[in-house]
């Protein structure tokens, strides 16, 4: 395997792993501020996010690439608010985002066909996880100042179904009832 392209892809596993790091965090976050329905959401979104990794895992072994998994730093454990934390999860996956497209520039350029039409799975991924937190986001921000409404979105995100086992398609039923 092209190791300018394999390399790439261990870091994206590492990225991967690290947002599922920030997921857990973040659903930490939430149930020590009892809002449950938002920690079960980010809880299931971490699960999505170690599938995202083990995809990537399992291409690189397919093609005869060699795994390396690196050391994860430790995320942020505490923000100043609901919209402070779900603004850090839109901001991550921005930067996912950005990165997925690099990789898929650097598969292209070194003619390594199979990773770019792999990646093409993420690109599509992005566009989902980048407006389902965006949406997220600006939805806690219009009830900032008022409880019941936070409350009603909790209520809504405790609705959200377990991510989908690796290998199994990640969009399959777990998209509808996103917020
Ligand atoms: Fe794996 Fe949320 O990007």
């Amino acid at each position: 395997m092209n190791l300018k392209v394999e390399k790439a892809v261990n870091e994206q596993i590492h990225a991967e792993f690290f947002s599922y790091y920030l997921y857990l965090s973040v659903a930490a976050y939430f149930t020590r501020n009892h809002l449950d329905g938002f920690a079960h959401w980010m809880r299931v979104q971490a699960q999505e996010e170690s599938g995202h990794a083990m995809k990537l895992f399992d291409h690189l072994n397919e093609r005869g690439g060699t795994v390396e998994l690196l050391a994860l730093d430790a995320p942020q454990s505490e923000w100043e608010s609901a919209a402070a934390a779900v603004e850090a999860v839109l901001k991550h996956e921005q930067l996912i985002s950005g990165r997925i497209n690099q990789l898929v520039d650097l598969a292209n350029a070194e003619n390594d066909h199979a990773t770019a039409v792999m990646l093409h799975w993420y690109v599509n991924e992005q566009v989902e996880e980048e407006a389902t937190a965006d949406t997220l986001y600006h939805q806690v921000k219009m009830v900032e100042d008022n409880p019941y409404g936070l409350l009603m979105i909790d209520r809504e995100l405790a609705g959200r179904p377990a991510a989908a086992p690796v290998g199994v398609s990640q969009t399959a039923g777990v998209r509808s009832t996103h917020i």
